[in-house]
């Protein structure tokens, strides 16, 4: 007879980011009997956490502060005491950050995995007894072997420990987070031990059907998440590479992306042309199967893949060249007024938002840039930018040619467009869908622009209020 799995009554997960916080909130939310305590290093973040004001979660999702507020006190628990939450889980999540290696073997491709290895470590050396440790962060492919290494280390040195390592990737997407995770496709749970699999299938068990829940192997488990991100960033490359043809030959994108996406082998989903993806994942995700590859041997592979990223770097710059080209050529002096800093809508997350790339191209130009987004805080885009801004003061008024580049937060679109050459939308927030374009227009300066970089500004409106009007993929 089979065993029955493990009963899980007490989860930690070390990480307290855009995954490991609303992953471990919605699993608090769903499975009251289970004790969940997320722990990180970073003191502010878990303060943030553990905020009364529910508002002032250190990540901004939808849906988040409710599923917080039910669980939060009673189940779910934010804490730095790493070593004692470690000590008292049956299952340990591994949800921190493995970002691009900036230096060193395989950098700028292969992913720094020094945090992962120090979670191991820890986890090594506080747990008790059995503890099945669950790899959420995304991860090169076979990182469960040296997971499994330094366990291994810790379960030979006596003291009665035991480990079982899984790998079970996390699909959500931001800003639909909540949604995500309390409505998955699928979760995918890799690993080589029933009884530990079984047991997280059980956790998962109390919201989702058990045929949503598929089972591979470890290699499986770690290879399908970066193929999936790598899948859905090639067809943003593709859809933008049609997107810039559509501009050049008189076509329209949205009308070939509706044209293609009713075909069901094709589908309708992630078919926007854009300024090119952002977001932690899908680039650094894509130079990992790249480095993978090459390791390998698999050159042809590698540079297939390589392209998709290649191909979202020229987008963003083509968006900035276009903008200069269209402003006589040059935007130095100029003010220009940027909707939109994050990476998509509905997150405060700037990870490799695509407006990093532009604003530092069109500062560089020598732009007057003023920025505005509804969830973004000015000290974040100074951290971005890499450049502190001017205050509104010093910019007012002062048009010098030839001047550096700079720029200010604005507080709104009215007030980031006063005085401005052209407006450009780089995240598709809903409020810009509803801008009032004759209000706008009224305050810009003469020939004035809209470049609408996702497409969602009523063209219409704006052209009709006398602006210059460029859209993605509209030729
Ligand atoms: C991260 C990875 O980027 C992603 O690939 C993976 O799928 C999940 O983890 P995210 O949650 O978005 O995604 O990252 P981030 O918001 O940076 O959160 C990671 C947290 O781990 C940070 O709060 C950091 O302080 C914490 N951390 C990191 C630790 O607590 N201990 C460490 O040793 C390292
Ligand atoms: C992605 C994956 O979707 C998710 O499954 C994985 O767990 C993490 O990476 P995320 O990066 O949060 O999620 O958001 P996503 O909605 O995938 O968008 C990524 C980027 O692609 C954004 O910059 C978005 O604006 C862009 N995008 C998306 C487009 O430009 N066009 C589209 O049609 C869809």
């Amino acid at each position: 007879m089979l065993e029955a799995p493990p009963t899980i009554h007490s989860i930690c997960c070390i990480g307290a980011g855009y995954v490991g916080g609303p992953t471990m909130a919605v699993i608090a939310d769903r499975c009251p009997h289970i004790q969940v305590t997320v722990v990180d290093l970073n003191a502010e973040r878990i303060a943030a956490w553990n905020d009364a004001d529910l508002t002032r979660l250190p990540v901004y999702e939808p849906g988040l502060d409710a599923v917080v507020g039910r669980a939060r006190g009673r189940n779910l628990h934010f804490t730095t005491e790493v070593d004692a939450a470690i000590a008292a889980a049956d299952m340990v999540f591994l949800s921190v950050n493995t970002p691009t290696k900036t230096r060193g073997v395989g950098a700028g491709q292969a992913s720094d995995l020094r945090w992962i290895e120090a979670s191991a470590r820890q986890v090594a050396a506080a747990s008790q007894g059995h503890t099945i440790v669950v790899e959420k962060s995304t991860l090169p492919v076979r990182t469960a072997e040296a997971v499994k290494a330094i366990l291994n280390g810790a379960q030979g040195s006596g003291g009665g420990k035991t480990f079982s390592v899984l790998s079970n990737p996390e699909f959500l997407a931001e800003g639909t987070a909540i949604q995500d995770l309390e409505g998955p496709d699928r979760v995918l749970i890799g690993g080589e031990d029933p009884a530990a699999i079984d047991a997280l299938a059980s956790v998962y068990g109390h919201w989702v059907a058990q045929e949503r829940i598929l089972r591979t192997n470890l290699w499986s488990s770690e290879l399908s998440k970066l193929t999936a991100n790598a899948f859905l960033a090639q067809r943003i490359s593709s859809i933008n590479s049609i997107a810039a043809l559509c501009e050049a030959t008189g076509a329209d994108v949205r009308e070939v992306g509706r044209a293609i996406g009713t075909d069901s082998r094709i589908g309708p989903k992630f078919l926007q042309a854009g300024p090119g993806f952002g977001g932690s994942c899908f680039q650094k995700d894509i130079l990992n199967l790249v480095y993978l590859c090459r390791h390998y041997g698999l050159e042809e592979a590698a540079a297939y893949w390589e392209s998709v990223v290649g191909l979202n770097t020229w987008q963003q710059q083509r968006i900035a060249r276009l903008v200069v080209n269209s402003l006589f050529g040059t935007v130095s002096g100029k003010r220009l007024a940027v909707l939109g800093f994050a990476f998509k809508a509905d997150t405060n997350d700037t990870r490799e938002a695509p407006a990093i790339r532009i604003c530092r191209d069109l500062i560089e130009e020598g732009a007057q840039l003023a920025i505005v987004d509804p969830k973004v805080d000015a000290a974040q885009i100074a951290r971005d930018l890499e450049h502190s801004p001017v205050s509104a003061d010093a910019a007012a008024g002062s048009r010098p040619l030839g001047a550096d580049g700079s720029w200010l937060a604005a507080g709104s679109p009215i007030e980031a467009a006063r005085g401005a050459d052209a407006v450009l939308i780089l995240t598709e927030w809903k409020d810009y869908r509803q801008i009032d374009w004759a209000s706008i227009a009224n305050v810009m300066r003469r020939p004035a622009w809209l470049f609408d970089a996702r497409a969602v500004a009523d063209a219409a409106a704006a052209r009709a209020a006398g602006l210059n009007v460029w859209t993605v993929g509209e030729g």
